[in-house]
């Protein structure tokens, strides 16, 4: 099993909540180690540019608009196969989709309002970490 990092977004729907501990928790008892968190308020323009791949996408303004609306935390999660974990740990999108048992099915209001983002693949993991994360400031 290789050891991954992977890029994870507690979002500000949650954040408002006060689900910070209790989303950590269930990373943390999925398997997956913190190696890096910080709480930022994004811009409007740091949202875009971090969804940009979803620009022509008819929900963009509107996921815009809910990442930019508070506090979110941004961390780097590091375990085996952590990219692939940590999106079984997410659940669906859509919550109401989402299986028991996971962060979405337990805490998302909506599919606009879902809590959590990780990331898909290795590259965007990179690229996600990155955006968000000096190597400095991350410690395994
Ligand atoms: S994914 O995660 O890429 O497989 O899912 P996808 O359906 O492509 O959605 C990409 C991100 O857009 C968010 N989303 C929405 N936001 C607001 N309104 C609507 N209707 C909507 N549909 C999808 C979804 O939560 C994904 O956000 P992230 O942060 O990437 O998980």
């Amino acid at each position: 099993m290789a050891i991954e990092r992977t890029f994870s977004m507690i979002k500000p729907d949650a954040t408002r909540r006060n689900l910070t501990g209790a989303i950590t928790k269930m990373l943390e008892e999925g398997g997956l180690r913190v190696v890096a968190s910080k709480r930022v308020w994004m811009s409007r323009r740091e949202a875009e540019g971090f969804y940009a791949v979803h620009k022509e996408r008819p929900f963009f303004g509107e996921l815009v608009e809910s990442m930019s609306a508070g506090p979110t935390i941004v961390q780097v999660l590091e375990g085996e196969n952590a990219i692939s974990r940590n999106r079984e740990l997410m659940g669906a999108t859509n919550p109401a989709q989402a299986a028991e048992g996971t962060i979405r099915k337990a805490h998302a209001l909506s599919i606009g309002e879902n809590s959590v983002h990780g990331s898909d693949a290795p590259e965007t993991a990179k690229e996600e970490i990155a955006y968000w994360f000096s190597e400095t400031e991350i410690v395994g």
